[in-house]
């Protein structure tokens, strides 16, 4: 198959997943786009989505389409406001330009609260209507060995199989033995990431405190919120030395990223746990790709 064009290309994760040449990538941000060009050797585009032109993607050689947008339409904490928030804007904008320009497979991730969005009912509209197969499950990384939970919406859709549309949103079973999450953590983990004891007794039982040393943890899915938000945006650990929270490289470890992967030296803490919060499970986007019949199986 041939290049991706990346949209909503944060670090660059579906490249990773999708493996071989990126067109182009997308995306407004100038932090991740500082990050992706540190590590993918080529500046994505600081393109509006919701603005962008036909003719503008059309210049591109690009078969499949990789699409990310944000979350936060479809989140409780971003007030569910569906096709009626701003940040829907971009999906909605893009979805008549699919449709004229038609690449071979188009696919998308998102969050499970897009299942039931008018968002999704457009999405899926547009794509029959252009003659697309359609190919949707929620899937979660925890079932793939990876100890941490990111349960998400994945659609693969292709123009050229004429199969009938698959929509499965069961919870999947686990398919391969978690791995430890202590394989996962930092040798030398930095000291600002504890968290003072009495901190950590405020959060009473609302935390989700994980034990390095319990070969069965799972961690809960970092959101961007992470290091921002005390409470349900991520898990805490306990170690040796006491309880803190994982590192930015740690959750792209969990996310599959490869190890040589990094931020830019100057960037805050903050940012970095923004940036690989909003990102990908590698593991999950490569398993979706291979049930879809587009890419090779996935690594273990
Ligand atoms: C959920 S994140 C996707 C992250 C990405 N998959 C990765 O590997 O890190 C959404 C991304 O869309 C970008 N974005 C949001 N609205 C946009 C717009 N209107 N135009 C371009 N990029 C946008 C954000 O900057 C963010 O990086």
């Amino acid at each position: 198959m041939g290049p991706l064009l990346e949209l909503f290309s944060g670090l660059g994760a579906a490249g990773l997943a999708w493996g071989g040449p990126v067109a182009a990538a997308v995306d407004q941000s100038a932090a991740a786009n500082e990050t992706y060009a540190l590590n993918h050797g080529h500046a994505p585009l600081a393109w509006n989505l919701a603005a962008v032109r036909e003719a503008q993607l059309a210049a591109f050689v690009a078969p499949r389409w990789w699409l990310s947008p944000p979350c936060q339409p479809y989140t409780v904490r971003g007030a569910s406001r569906d096709r009626e928030d701003p940040r829907a804007r971009a999906l909605l904008h893009l979805l008549p330009l699919v449709a004229r320009l038609r690449p071979e497979v188009v696919a998308m991730e998102n969050v499970p609260g897009f299942v039931p969005s008018q968002s999704r009912g457009e999405l899926r509209a547009a794509l029959i209507a252009a003659g697309y197969s359609l190919h949707e499950r929620l899937l979660c990384p925890s079932t793939l060995g990876v100890p941490m939970r990111r349960q998400r919406y994945y659609l693969v859709a292709r123009s050229d199989t004429g199969e009938p549309h698959r929509s499965d949103f069961s919870t999947p079973l686990a398919r391969s033995p978690t791995r430890a999450l202590a394989g996962h953590l930092d040798p030398h983990p930095a000291s600002v990431l504890f968290l003072p004891e009495a901190t950590v007794r405020g959060f009473g039982y609302s935390a989700d405190l994980v034990d390095e040393a319990d070969p069965d943890a799972i961690v809960n899915c970092f959101t961007s919120a992470y290091g921002r938000s005390p409470l349900r945006a991520g898990s805490y650990l306990r170690d040796r030395a006491g309880v803190r929270r994982f590192s930015p490289e740690e959750v792209l470890r969990l996310l599959g990223f490869p190890e040589g992967y990094r931020f830019p030296e100057a960037m805050p803490t903050a940012t970095r746990w923004e940036l690989a919060g909003n990102s990908l499970a590698i593991p999950a986007v490569r398993a979706i790709l291979a049930e879809a019949g587009v890419a090779g199986p996935p690594e273990t």
